[in-house]
């Protein structure tokens, strides 16, 4: 049976003192929350200490990005080996300001994501279409690729490990969530490809979240949907009490 899981990506926010408040603000929230998963991903100046406050707690600790080399000459970037070393078990690979901003493809993902598999970090692997190819018509064109060649040459172990987060890219920081229905649809659509691919069985185990503008208000709503199984939270996760709701609601 997969989990459902909570992701808080803080993206480039949270001083390293902020950060170590947000994560013990969520410890002392949270503590007894068993039957999902809660998941939070600082940015990297803050990794070490809130590993510190989250260890052996029944939170999970994720970078946003790594390169899919263990080490070399690749300035200012960090490698699935760092990031275990400070105790990271997750980690989001394409998401899609990363995509947009700093020229990520599906073949770096896959890359990055086999990267991640070989060192024991559990991939969170951002698929989604823009406004302009949804009004185009082309979502599930988009998500296809995006899911097939992201995901390419993985076995059915290793796609078992894998949790696929679908954000929308028009729904990203903009208050405009996806409704229940049209992420229920892509969702559906992203889980079909999963059994082409493998078995109806691994597909079923597989967690994919939603990520868009996940508000407390909204999350109920979007967990009752059949296929999705969590969400990646932007904004509403930098936020102890909004976060905390949005785990509260997901139960
Ligand atoms: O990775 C999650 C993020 O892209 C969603 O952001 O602010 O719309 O919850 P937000």
């Amino acid at each position: 049976m997969r989990k459902i899981i909570i992701a808080g990506n803080w993206k480039m926010n949270k001083t390293t003192v902020e950060a170590i408040e947000l994560a013990n603000g969520l410890k002392r929230d949270l503590y007894d929350i068993d039957a999902i998963g809660i998941i939070v991903c600082p940015p990297f100046t803050a990794i070490d200490e809130v590993a510190e406050v989250v260890y052996q707690t029944n939170i999970g600790l994720g970078a946003q990005n790594m390169h899919w080399e263990d080490a070399g000459a690749f300035t200012g970037e960090v490698s699935a080996p760092m990031l275990k070393e400070l105790g990271c078990g997750y980690v989001i690979l394409g998401h899609s300001e990363r995509r947009q901003y700093f020229h990520e493809t599906n073949e770096t993902v896959n890359k990055k994501l086999k990267s991640a598999l070989k060192h024991g970090l559990t991939p969170i692997v951002c698929v989604g279409e823009s406004l302009e190819e949804r009004e185009a018509g082309r979502t599930f064109d988009v998500i296809r690729d995006h899911v097939t060649n992201s995901l390419k040459g993985l076995d059915k172990e290793e796609i078992k490990k894998v949790i696929i987060a679908y954000e929308p890219v028009w729904a990203i920081g903009t208050g405009k969530t996806a409704t229940p229905d049209q992420a229920q649809e892509v969702h559906r659509f992203i889980r079909d490809l999963l059994e082409k691919a493998y078995t109806r069985e691994i597909a079923d185990e597989i967690t994919i979240q939603y990520g868009g503008s996940v508000k407390p208000g909204n999350i109920k709503e979007l967990i009752s949907q059949k296929d999705i199984d969590g969400a990646l939270v932007g904004g509403a996760s930098l936020d102890v009490k909004s976060f905390a709701e949005i785990v509260k609601g997901a139960q």
